[in-house]
């Protein structure tokens, strides 16, 4: 791979004995998927931060890196394993948060923004359209390349850090304008009514493309919060990390669809993958907010159960900045006094909740993929008016 004479000298160690590590390692990376060359990235988002992911191997490795390393770029987080203010009111033992904040400290020892989401663009880190980045959780690269339009393959937690010290990424993969082709037509044959609609549709989709790159048609309209849970899912239940979608992702005009495969979406996909997510009956807890919730999100939630208490205990997961600004409206008291809580910078699925619930209630499909395995939970999956309102 050709390297410019800057990271050479990283890669010789003048900038020190971790940079040239994680050089070394972007390097081998490059090697092997064939890149000719290093990109310069503009914005890194880091996986492997909740302490039940990473456990005490993970927390070493972070605290070695901090003794040296400062990233260049900006970089958030992805969730923790609990809400880093109120960990307390979520049931975390005092032993998992010491570990978790120990990960933290490490973190914000290298410069990265404690800002720990899965949807950063929702909260400070916005990319632009063509520009390289580095983001390793599935919805955020998925949303960043079909959505934003910005380029990002799916890093490891590693290979993201060593992006963000050195500001570089190998230039391959997503990165390049020939690997952004779709390869097969999905034809939606069903009017999508909610975000959950979006959701179940991704995860039939994923199941059926995998790594593929689906170009969807038929999709009359659909809102952010719509395309970050049609791309989480797809991203779970497959590996799919770049779509477009035609008249509303940006690459989707660029793109040539002639003579691909084609398949169909319609109610009975819709109706199976529903029935097909829902292992549960009656949940502990309703949670939303995979991916992050938005702010337009929570604002639903509130007015669903505005003056009333819902009909179970619900959280919804969002990241510190969405949240304080939710508090700022006062949301944060229509939404306690119906029996919620707004918990930042975790998730139901990388926090501890097996020990807290036995069922639990989602309107995502990537929660639903992901609950009964690494959470052990039943799980109800339905829209988030059917949950609050049903
Ligand atoms: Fe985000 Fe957790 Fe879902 S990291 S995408 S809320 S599983």
């Amino acid at each position: 791979m050709h390297l410019t004479k800057e990271q050479e000298r990283m890669l010789d160690g003048e900038e020190g004995e971790v940079v040239a590590r994680m050089m070394r390692l972007l390097v081998r990376l490059g090697d092997v998927y064939g890149a000719e060359k290093m990109v310069p990235v503009t914005s890194v988002q880091v996986a492997g931060v909740s302490y039940k992911s990473i456990g005490d191997a993970g927390l070493e490795f972070l605290q070695d890196i901090a003794k040296e390393a400062r990233v260049k770029v900006l970089t958030f987080l992805n969730p923790a394993g609990m809400d880093l203010e109120n960990w307390k009111e979520m049931g975390i033992s005092e032993e998992f948060a010491k570990k978790q904040l120990a990960i933290i400290n490490a973190f914000q020892k290298m410069g990265i923004v404690i800002s720990a989401t899965c949807t950063p663009y929702l909260a400070g880190n916005l990319p632009r359209y063509r520009q390289h980045i580095a983001w390793s959780e599935s919805s955020a690269v998925s949303f960043a390349n079909s959505v934003i339009g910005a380029r990002t393959n799916r890093e490891g937690g590693p290979s993201a850090l060593a992006a963000a010290v050195t500001g570089f990424t190998p230039y391959y993969g997503l990165h390049l304008d020939e690997n952004r082709q779709p390869n097969v037509i999905v034809k939606v044959k069903t009017e999508l009514k909610t975000s959950t609609d979006f959701a179940a549709m991704g995860y039939y989709i994923g199941k059926e493309v995998k790594k593929g790159i689906p170009y969807f048609q038929g999709i009359k309209d659909a809102d952010v919060d719509d395309l970050k849970a049609l791309g989480a899912a797809m991203a779970a239940s497959g590996a799919v990390a770049l779509y477009h979608v035609e008249g509303i992702t940006p690459e989707a005009k660029e793109v040539s669809i002639e003579g691909l495969e084609e398949i169909e979406f319609g109610e009975k996909e819709l109706k199976e993958t529903y029935d097909r997510l829902s292992t549960g009956d009656e949940p502990d807890i309703i949670i939303f907010g995979c991916p992050h919730a938005s702010l337009n999100e929570i604002i639903k939630v509130a007015k669903i159960v505005e003056g009333r208490k819902a009909r179970k205990p619900f959280w919804i997961c969002t990241s510190r900045a969405v949240k304080e600004i939710a508090d700022k409206m006062g949301l944060r008291e229509k939404i306690e006094a119906a029996g919620g809580k707004i918990v930042a910078d975790t998730c139901m699925v990388v926090s501890p909740i097996e020990n807290l619930f036995n069922t639990t209630a989602v309107n995502s499909a990537k929660a639903a993929h992901y609950l009964p395995g690494f959470c052990k939970q039943k799980v109800v999956f339905k829209s988030m008016e059917d949950l609050l309102e049903g």
